[in-house]
C-alpha cells in the first residue's frame, strides 16, 4: 500500500476507464493501492467516468468495504451472517465502534459455532464478548 498521490490515482483511474461498468473496477483498484479512496478525489473519477459524483459517492456509501480514509493499523472483522448476529455481534459491533481500529464487515469466518466471531489482525476468534474484545485489543 503507498500513501495517496492524486498523479498516481488519475493513472488508475484513466487505465480502467474503457472498461464496461468502469466504477467498481476503478474503486477497487485505488483502494487496493492507497488502502481507502480520498473523497476529494470524487469528482475526479466521475469527470474519468462521465459519471455525475451523487454516482460516484452513491456506489462508495452502498460499498461498505470502500474505505474514505487510510487504514489503521488494527483491522477488525465481525462477522455479520446469522449465526454470529444471533449470538450478539452487533453488540461488539456498537462496542469497538467507538474504539480507534478499523472495523470491516465480513459474512462468515467459518467460526459459526463459536459465535460471535471476530477476527483481528488474521486471526479469529470466537464467543467474544465486549469485554473479552478489549483485552485482545490491548
Ligand atoms: S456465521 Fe459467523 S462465523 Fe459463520
Amino acid at each position: 500500500m503507498t500513501n495517496w498521490n492524486a498523479e498516481a490515482a488519475q493513472k488508475i483511474v484513466q487505465g480502467k476507464a474503457n472498461l464496461p461498468g468502469a466504477l467498481l473496477p476503478v474503486l477497487h483498484a485505488l483502494q487496493a493501492e492507497f488502502g481507502y479512496i480520498n473523497p476529494d478525489f470524487v469528482p475526479e473519477i466521475a469527470k474519468a467516468l462521465n459519471l455525475s459524483r451523487a454516482d460516484v459517492h452513491g456506489v462508495l456509501s452502498f460499498y461498505h468495504d470502500f474505505r474514505d480514509k487510510p487504514p489503521s493499523e488494527r483491522v477488525i472483522k465481525i462477522c455479520r451472517a446469522e449465526a454470529c448476529q444471533a449470538m450478539g455481534a452487533s453488540k461488539l459491533e456498537d462496542h469497538i465502534k467507538r474504539s480507534d481500529v478499523t472495523l470491516e464487515p465480513v459474512y462468515c469466518l467459518g467460526n459459526c459455532a463459536c459465535g460471535p466471531a471476530v477476527m483481528i489482525d488474521d486471526k479469529t476468534y470466537g464467543r467474544v464478548t465486549p469485554e473479552k474484545l478489549e483485552e485482545l485489543l490491548s
